[in-house]
């Protein structure tokens, strides 16, 4: 039987977030199918890769449950809205869920330091940083959305140029 290194407030904690970054993942790949519907290819490839990048957030949540003894606790993930407006109105709902998503980090590490648990709140750390850039990204494409109206000639050139991130798989196990 392994034991749990952490308390059992901490290991609900993580796994709610293990669940939020699943539910983050469900958002982008139902904003994905959205903009596949909408002929904007570009956007559908970047909401993809986020979508992955998610998945990848989950799993970091997932290995560190374990590696501290903990049990992974898989809940129900909610249905993700299926429509937007526009694509400015989709990106305002990235940006807004990145808001929320930093916020509930915040409070894990606000947890994690009043727990004591100093390996979690460094663990937390990388999140904190990523945040930083998750916000960034999607405020960054929603104020070039707002810049050009969101429609035509360059709507078709952001398109083009969402076009082109591609998903970068992990190359060390820290940061799976
Ligand atoms: Fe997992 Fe977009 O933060």
């Amino acid at each position: 039987m392994v034991t749990c290194m952490m308390n059992e407030k901490i290991q609900e904690a993580l796994n709610e977030q293990l669940n939020a970054e699943i539910y983050s993942s469900y958002l982008y790949l139902s904003m994905s199918a959205y903009f596949q519907g909408t002929d904007l290819a570009g956007f559908a490839n970047w909401m993809r890769v986020q979508a992955r990048e998610e998945l990848m957030h989950a799993m970091k949540f997932y290995d560190y449950i374990n590696e501290r003894g903990g049990r992974v606790k898989l809940k129900e993930i909610a249905a993700p809205q299926l429509e937007w407006e526009s694509p400015q109105a989709a990106f305002e709902h990235v940006y807004s869920h990145e808001q929320k998503v930093t916020n509930l980090i915040n409070d894990l590490v606000n947890l994690a330091i009043s727990e004591k648990d100093h390996a979690t709140n460094n663990f937390l750390q990388w999140f904190v940083t990523e945040q930083v850039e998750e916000e960034a990204s999607a405020n960054g494409i929603l104020q070039k959305i707002k810049i050009i109206g969101g429609e035509g000639s360059g709507l078709f050139m952001l398109d083009q140029e969402l076009g082109q991130r591609v998903f970068t798989p992990p190359t060390t196990s820290a940061e799976k």
